[in-house]
């Protein structure tokens, strides 16, 4: 990592981001854990790779150009990494967004200069959020002259931008020796983007995708999932280009028991999806050989979260667990992640 050099504009200092080594987290499970930091990136999060990537591809395939206008559905990281990308471009930026957004992430989307577009209502016939998202990218689409839609969804830029980037600054840094990969997945466009290297690179590599209870993902069954960025309503386009060696399913009380459980140990403050990581991982533990090395991604930092995730008021009225039961969950964790 550089230590001491210029970079020329905000751009240039997406990626390259720090891989740490976590001997807090789990201690007596005689595993090698990583972290791949990706909420240091400029806008906080992982998708400042795919919307750099997919802006860049606009542009320069014509589609888009300087002074056009985005409209694009996101969980709220895309939105903020966006919102960035375009001031970059003089683009206008509309970003569709749901209730689950956190307040913290519009805000800063508004900051820096991105138009919010909250739809507060699912879809009647699917009862899907994601599904009322689409239809309300299509009515701007309609409205706004000459607006265009990236759709992360399916756009191959999103996972080329981790192949090229995330999986890559992986590989060099472990001498391309990663036992198991672990992300959770929306678009899946980072698993898909590090599965595509892992398999191109002949790396041996298990590759573990964490989704949402709720999410219909890889099989999974529709229900309400309180998180956002995590899982998907519906059936992405990049999914289906995607077979992860491993789907582990968590709840979103397990998202907050990971959260805070890597907050505490390790002082690194993450959003809910790398809190599921955490979890899901305590879980893969005992059947893991002494030695092995687990690379996980860090999502996204855990400041929108302070309001949901790190609040036991939010936690007790929305998961309905109060503190004990979360302290009894983290003991939970704990034990679980002990080998042998
Ligand atoms: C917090 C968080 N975690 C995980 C993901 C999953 O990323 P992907 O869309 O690459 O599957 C997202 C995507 O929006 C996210 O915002």
């Amino acid at each position: 990592m550089p230590t001491s050099s210029i970079v020329a504009g905000i751009n240039e200092a997406v990626g390259n981001t720090p891989l740490v080594r976590l001997d807090a987290l789990f201690p007596e499970s005689g595993v090698e854990i990583l972290a791949k930091l990706e909420s240091v990136n400029p806008g906080g999060s992982t998708k400042d790779r795919p919307a750099m990537a997919m802006v860049r591809d606009a542009l320069e395939s014509g589609r888009l150009a300087r002074g056009g206008t985005i409209v694009e559905s996101s969980s709220g990281n895309l939105g903020v990494a966006l919102a960035r990308a375009c001031n970059a471009h003089e683009l206008r930026f509309v970003c569709v967004v749901d209730a689950r957004t956190n307040a913290t992430t519009v805000r800063i989307i508004t900051a820096l200069g991105g138009e919010v577009d909250v739809v507060s209502e699912p879809d009647p016939e699917t009862g899907d959020l994601l599904t009322a998202r689409f239809h309300r990218v299509e009515e701007l689409l309609a409205e706004i002259p000459g607006a265009v839609n990236l759709f992360q969804y399916g756009n191959p830029a999103n996972p080329r931008a981790h192949y090229d980037g995330t999986m890559r600054e992986i590989a060099e840094a472990t001498g391309h020796r990663v036992d198991v990969l672990m992300a959770a997945v929306s678009t899946t466009g980072t698993i898909g983007g590090s599965a595509a290297y892992i398999r191109d690179h002949h790396m041996d590599t298990r590759v573990v995708a964490v989704d949402a209870v709720g999410s219909v993902l890889f099989g999974g069954t529709a229900a309400p999932r309180p998180l956002p960025g995590m899982g998907a309503g519906v059936v992405t386009e990049l999914s289906t280009q995607v077979e992860p060696d491993q789907v582990v399913r968590v709840r979103a009380v397990d998202c907050v028991v990971g959260a805070r459980h890597l907050a505490r140990t390790e002082g690194i403050l993450a959003g809910g999806s790398t809190g599921g990581i955490v979890s899901a991982l305590g879980g893969l533990i005992p059947d893991l050989e002494a030695g092995t090395r687990v690379v996980f991604v860090v999502h996204d930092g855990g400041v929108p979260y302070l309001e949901t995730v790190y609040d036991d008021q939010w936690v007790l009225d929305t998961l309905a667990a109060d503190p004990d039961a979360i302290a009894e969950e983290l003991d939970q964790l704990r034990r679980t992640a002990r080998r042998g």
